[in-house]
């Protein structure tokens, strides 16, 4: 505890921001290539503002053949031609700092494209030599030069290819993002200088890419008792329960010296003013393991993916928020919370779909909202949108193009503006989106949902506004024990509460601050959720 009389420094504009997560290929085309681009966020930076929201993580835009959606870079300090130039990034960072928002870029570091010229230059120049110790290839084992180990992908199928000299590369992702060893200097410079090229640009800060990727198990030795995952969800991120976990056997994730790396990236964002920031994507098995990447000098947060991996359950969500709060608690670090991004099924979808599951994801995103720390936002939450059907002949997932299921492509649907068909404003009338849009979506527009004050976009503009009144309410959460299908923490002034049962029950004391649907008198709904402040 602070001793009352001392000043409380203040808190970086991260520790408590909302963030919405921009992805450049489905938020706004502004040439009519059926690409989102860079100048179509900037044209849209006010409607953000708008909304509420503090920061804009944008996806990755950099010169890429496009395999994995732009995850796959083949050069980490330009634009994509398709996205915009250096011109556009620089007038995107210039507009959105005029409107008070902050710029956080993605940088994906485990990997290359296998178009990058340093992955060029190691297939020409062959086994043992300078440029290949860049990645990670291996001689193959046995007499027949078998696969090195037996990793498979995180996309499906085996983790390695060969090339024509018989050596293999390890790509834990797809064959086109061939995976770098970071053991070696080269590599570390190289991303030093990235960081550095982005931060002179002016960017705020950094999302990290597989931040628990980068570093293998040095023997690169077999996995033990492989889990093989039951759900659509990548092997590496699904919800396991405790016994499973002590099975599990990772030499390719979360090693004791990736932290390194990233207390050597806090370094170098700490020559910089105004609070730059790294967020992180790691999916660690445990809350403890998450908390060690967000030590004091380390990454300044990561992503939690706890309440996106729990279900619709009350009891799940305290555990949630008192395991989250308890881990960031031993590193000093605050917590942060999300629901949907671009590699998940979006939440009302998972909720279970229709009026049901749209009603739980605003309860489960306002209860989240109430909580200390920062939040992510994906883009076309806040219009409600579901996980799409996208016709098997449209998808582009390399998920999908490598095992048949039926991977992300739904959560990357581009974001419907205006108008009563597709493509809804997001690119010019007549082109055609990248992947294809709803005929359904007229009412979920933002010019539709702008109209009408019950809407999802108009719940969420008024949830964030209700946050900043309670930006001061502290650190200190108490979930109310008692009510088994219902969530009540109190914060501060603050009590949310969400109703996870069947049943209206009767609301804490309080006067309604704002509910995330309509309320019957003093009870609260099933599949609802209401913020109160105590008088
Ligand atoms: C991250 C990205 C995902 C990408 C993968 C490989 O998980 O969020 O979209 O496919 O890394 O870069
Ligand atoms: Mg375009």
């Amino acid at each position: 505890m602070r001793a009352p009389d001392m000043p409380t420094p203040e808190a970086p504009w991260w520790r408590d921001a909302v963030f919405y997560q921009v992805y450049v290929r489905s938020f706004a085309d502004s040439d009519g290539d059926g690409l989102g681009d860079l100048p179509g966020i900037t044209s849209h930076l006010r409607y953000l503002r708008d909304l509420g929201v503090d920061a804009v993580w944008i996806t990755p835009f950099y010169p890429s053949p496009q395999h994995d959606a732009g995850y796959d870079v083949a050069d980490y300090t330009d634009v994509d031609p398709r996205f915009g130039s250096l011109a556009d990034i620089d007038d995107l960072l210039a507009r959105a700092h005029d409107l008070g928002l902050k710029v956080v870029v993605d940088l994906v570091p485990n990997h290359t494209s296998s178009e990058h010229p340093w992955f060029q230059q190691a297939l020409t120049a062959g086994p043992g030599s300078r440029e290949r110790a860049r990645y990670l290839f291996r001689p193959g084992k046995g007499r027949g030069g078998a696969q090195p180990n037996n990793w498979e992908s995180v996309f499906g199928g085996p983790a390695w290819e060969r090339v024509p000299d018989g050596e293999w590369y390890l790509h834990l992702f797809d064959t086109t993002q061939p995976d770098l060893d970071w053991r070696n200097p080269e590599v570390r410079a190289m991303f030093e200088g990235v960081l550095r090229f982005w931060l002179d640009r002016g960017v705020d800060g950094f999302r990290v890419d597989v931040a628990h990727g980068l570093l293998k198990a040095k023997s690169l030795r077999d996995q033990r008792g492989h889990v093989h995952g039951g759900t659509d969800l990548p092997a590496d991120r699904q919800q396991r329960s405790a016994a499973e976990l002590r099975d599990v056997d990772e030499p390719m994730w979360d090693q004791p010296e990736v932290h390194d790396v990233y207390r050597a990236w806090r370094r170098v964002v700490e020559q910089y003013d105004g609070d730059r920031m790294v967020v992180g994507e790691a999916w660690t098995q445990t809350p403890e393991s998450m908390a060690r990447y967000v030590r004091p000098d380390e990454l300044h947060q990561t992503f939690n993916f706890a309440w996106l991996l729990a279900p619709w359950s009350a009891a799940a969500f305290a555990d949630v928020v008192r395991g989250t709060l308890a881990a960031v608690g031993l590193v000093g670090a605050a917590p942060t919370w999300v629901l949907s991004n671009h590699d998940v099924v979006r939440h009302p979808t998972r909720y279970g779909g229709g009026t049901r599951g749209l009603a739980r994801a605003r309860a489960a995103t306002l209860t989240m909202l109430a909580l200390p720390g920062s939040a992510y936002l994906y883009q076309g939450e806040e219009l409600g949108l579901e996980e799409v059907d996208v016709p098997p002949e449209a998808r582009q997932d390399p998920v999908w193009l490598r095992t048949g299921t039926v991977g992300r492509d739904g959560a990357r649907v581009p974001m419907p503006w205006r108008g009563t068909r597709a493509p809804y404003g997001f690119t010019k009338a007549g082109a055609t989106p990248w992947l294809p849009m709803p005929d359904d979506w007229a009412p979920l527009t933002v010019a539709a949902q702008r109209q009408d004050p019950g809407s999802t976009w108009a719940f969420y503009r008024e949830a964030l506004r209700a946050r900043r009144r309670f930006a001061h309410a502290g650190d200190e959460v108490e979930v109310v024990e008692g009510r088994s299908t219902v969530l009540e923490v109190r914060r501060g002034p603050l009590t949310a509460v969400c109703n996870c049962g069947r049943r209206p029950v009767r609301l804490p004391a309080g006067d309604v601050v704002l509910a995330s649907g309509p309320l019957e008198g003093d009870l609260l709904p099933p599949d609802t959720a209401a913020w109160l402040v105590r008088g």
